[in-house]
C-alpha cells in the first residue's frame, strides 16, 4: 500500500492564513517536506507551520537549486523525487508544504509530475493556498478583479517581458518574482506608462513588509526580497 502524497498550501507567511484543513492535514499525516533554501536550509513554509505540526512529525528540507539551468534542476527533482517516493513506498501519508498555493508557480508542479511518474497509482491530494497576490491585495486593498475584468497573474523572473504583450489584453495583472530583474521591470512598467498604477508588496504578512505605490520610491529600491510582487492595474490604482 502507497502513502497518500498531500500538497499543501501554507499561504504567503502569516500563519493565520494557514487553513484549517491544512492544519487537520498536518496534524495527520507522519512525514513532512519542504522546499528549503539550497544555502541555509530555511524553509518559511516550515515556519509558518511549526507551532501546529505534532512535535514528532519527521520534517525533511529538500533542496531545489534557483536556476535556470535545466540539467542541475532536473537532477535536484529527480533526488528529492526520490526521497519521497522511498516514504510513500512504505505506506506513509506524506506532506509537501508550499508557500501560497501548491498549483501556482510551484516546485511542488513539478514534483508532483515526477512522483507520477515513478509512482503512478499514488493518490495526491491538494489543499489549496491563499496565495501571495491574494494576501498581498488585500494588505494594499487594491481590488484584482471586478466586474468583466480581465485578471492575468504572469512571472517577472526574466525581466517582466511579457508584459507589454498582456496589459493589452487585461485590466490587471500581478508580476510575481519581481525581484531579480527590478530595474528591468520597472523600465517595462514605465515603457507601458503605468508607473502611477502599480503597487509593489514585499514580504506581504511578515517582518519587513512593505507597500510601496510611489514609483519614485521604488526606482531608488536596491534589489528587494525574494518575497515581493507588483500589481499593476490599467485603469490607475485611484480606481481601487
Ligand atoms: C515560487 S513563487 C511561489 C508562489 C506561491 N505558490 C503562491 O501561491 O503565492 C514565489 C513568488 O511568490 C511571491 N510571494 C510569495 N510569498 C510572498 C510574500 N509573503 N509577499 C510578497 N510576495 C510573495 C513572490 O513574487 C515570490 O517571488
Amino acid at each position: 500500500m502507497l502513502g497518500t502524497l498531500y500538497g499543501i498550501g501554507v499561504g504567503p507567511g502569516d500563519p493565520e492564513l494557514l487553513t484549517l484543513k491544512a492544519v487537520k492535514v498536518l496534524k495527520q499525516v507522519t512525514h513532512v517536506f519542504a522546499a528549503a533554501s539550497s544555502k541555509n536550509d530555511y524553509s518559511l513554509a516550515f515556519e509558518i507551520v511549526r507551532e501546529y505540526l505534532p512535535e514528532n512529525t519527521p520534517v525533511d528540507h529538500l533542496h531545489f537549486p534557483m536556476t535556470f539551468n535545466s540539467e542541475r534542476l532536473e537532477n535536484a527533482w529527480q533526488a528529492n523525487c526520490e526521497q519521497v517516493v522511498e516514504i510513500l513506498r512504505q505506506g506513509k501519508n506524506v506532506a509537501f508544504l508550499t508557500l501560497g498555493d501548491p498549483l501556482t508557480f510551484s516546485t511542488f508542479i513539478y514534483l508532483m509530475r515526477k512522483i507520477r511518474q515513478r509512482l503512478p497509482q499514488v493518490t495526491v491530494t491538494i489543499v489549496p493556498g491563499i496565495t501571495a497576490f491574494q494576501a498581498a491585495a488585500a494588505t494594499a486593498t487594491v481590488p484584482l478583479a471586478e466586474g468583466e475584468e480581465v485578471f492575468t497573474v504572469v512571472s517577472g523572473a526574466k525581466g517582466g517581458d511579457r508584459l507589454k504583450e498582456v496589459i493589452a489584453t487585461s485590466d490587471n495583472v500581478v508580476l510575481m518574482k519581481t525581484y531579480k530583474q527590478f530595474p528591468q521591470i520597472l523600465d517595462r512598467v514605465k515603457e507601458v506608462g503605468l508607473q502611477d498604477s502599480c503597487c509593489f508588496v514585499s514580504r506581504c504578512g511578515l517582518q519587513g513588509e512593505i507597500v510601496e505605490r510611489d514609483f519614485g520610491k521604488l526606482l531608488e529600491m536596491e534589489q528587494p526580497n525574494y518575497l515581493s510582487l507588483m500589481i499593476i492595474k490599467k485603469r490607475g490604482l485611484e480606481s481601487s
